[in-house]
């Protein structure tokens, strides 16, 4: 298994192994599934934010993990929500944390002070990621979301990617510039 930067043509098969989660689950809580157009369109959005794959020894993308920004206010700008989806067959084999283990040190070189992860409780193979991450949980949104007839609820997990011991204002975050082949 390797981890690399997505490419404009991963696009589609990003959007087969989302649309399951869409479709069937409470993971994500949208209710149409992006085609491979909708997905290039979201990779290429402003600001450039890591997207990347994992491919297994056969050349296959078995998962994705990615960053957009947490919320659109100025104030907002050093912080990111990570997500990240994998084929389910292949849910278990440490996928998960390989991604993450290279999307969080990308978005601490880039800048960016605080990753969070807004996880539809309950996720136990989500949740153990993000712990096993670092992450930790720092609130439940109580009912936020309504999806296949009831009403869920939303755990937020933080994780600090500030550099130590820094003093005064934080240097603006810096674009992604997609490139890493793995
Ligand atoms: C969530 C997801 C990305 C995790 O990736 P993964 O490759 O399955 O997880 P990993 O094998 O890397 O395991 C990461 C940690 O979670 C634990 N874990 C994995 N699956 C678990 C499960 N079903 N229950 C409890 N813990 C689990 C592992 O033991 C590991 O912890 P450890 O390193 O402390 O032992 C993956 O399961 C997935 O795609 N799920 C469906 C989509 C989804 O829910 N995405 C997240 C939306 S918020």
């Amino acid at each position: 298994m390797r981890v690399r930067d997505a490419r404009p043509d991963d696009a589609a098969a990003l959007a087969a192994i989302y649309r399951p989660y869409i479709e069937e689950s409470v993971a994500s809580f949208e209710d149409f599934a992006p085609d491979g157009f909708g997905v290039a369109a979201r990779m290429n959005a402003a600001p450039r934010l890591p997207w990347l794959v994992a491919e297994d020894e056969a050349g296959c993308v078995v998962g994705y993990a990615y960053a957009t920004r947490h919320r659109d206010r100025a104030a907002d700008r050093w912080a990111v929500d990570c997500s990240v989806y994998l084929l389910p067959d292949r849910r278990g084999r440490g996928t998960g944390r390989l991604l993450y283990a290279t999307l969080l040190p990308l978005l601490r070189d880039l800048g960016y002070w605080r990753a969070h992860a807004g996880i539809a409780l309950p996720n136990p193979a989500s949740m153990a990621l993000h712990e096993a991450a670092g992450f930790r949980l720092v609130g439940v949104y109580q009912h936020v979301g309504y999806k296949f007839g009831s009403w869920h609820d939303v755990g937020w997990w933080q994780l600090s990617l500030a550099p130590a011991g820094v003093q005064g204002p934080p240097e603006e975050p810096g674009p992604w510039r997609a490139g890493n082949e793995g």
